[in-house]
């Protein structure tokens, strides 16, 4: 039964906040949490909290929702406003000194938090010492700038596991299949995926090709299995 065990398992989260794709995405079974920010917010056309409660009454796990404030007490207050939209949601911060400030009080309250727009794995260790339940490294835009944004996850897996931080690591600023595959090499907890990237991990062409195959050979045995 080793096949049914789903402990320890990377985690897959959406990277939106427009419903009818999580929607589509949770069909599959392969959605366990939502990442959503500012842009993705104002993408969806959707009002902020409304969009958060629908999100967290289709998915259970963790769903991701951003402060706006910048400044400590305002975002400790917004965190604990978006906290009661329901169980689920998981504040998340930027990571600034007011934002991992934040990041200890919400979490020594009990709430979740993502601290966000992590690009060193100094920022990463001062987040796990925040207590964050979650870190989001950005490889797409380090990327985007010629640096590589793997070498990120790779520096952060090995000093959370030197000192046994129990903070998952969130891959975020997912933008092509391959960032997913070596997101998993290099030991992250979590991928937060875009539709589309989700959408096209399943497909190859050698699949279609050998799925035509069996399905001509099977017809011409002229048997059903129902
Ligand atoms: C998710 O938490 C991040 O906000 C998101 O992955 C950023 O992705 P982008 O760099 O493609 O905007």
């Amino acid at each position: 039964m080793r096949g049914l065990l789903i402990e320890g398992s990377m985690k897959f989260f959406v990277d939106t906040a427009v419903i009818s794709e999580i929607e589509e995405l949770a069909a599959t079974g392969m959605v366990d949490g939502v990442t959503t920010n500012p842009s993705l917010i104002h993408k969806s056309g959707r009002d902020f909290k409304e969009v958060i409660a629908e999100i967290c009454k289709l998915i259970p796990g963790p769903v991701s929702a951003e402060v706006a404030a910048t400044e400590f007490e305002q975002m400790v207050a917004e965190g604990r406003e978006l906290a009661k939209i329901a169980e689920n949601v998981t504040i998340k911060l930027p990571l600034t000194w007011d934002g991992l400030r934040a990041c200890r009080t919400l979490t020594d309250e009990g709430r979740m938090t993502n601290v966000t727009l992590c690009f060193s794995a100094n920022q990463a260790l001062l987040a796990a010492k925040a207590g964050a339940t979650f870190i989001s490294p950005f490889i797409g835009r380090l990327d985007d700038m010629g640096i590589n944004g793997m070498e990120l996850i790779h520096e952060i897996r090995t000093i959370y596991d030197n000192y046994d931080f129990h903070t998952e690591i969130l891959a975020a600023s997912i933008r092509t299949v391959n960032h997913l595959k070596d997101s998993a090499l290099a030991g992250a907890d979590v991928a937060t995926i875009p539709p589309s990237t989700l959408k096209s991990l399943a497909g190859h062409p050698l699949t279609d090709k050998g799925l035509a195959a069996f399905l001509a050979d099977w017809e011409k045995t002229g048997q059903k299995i129902i």
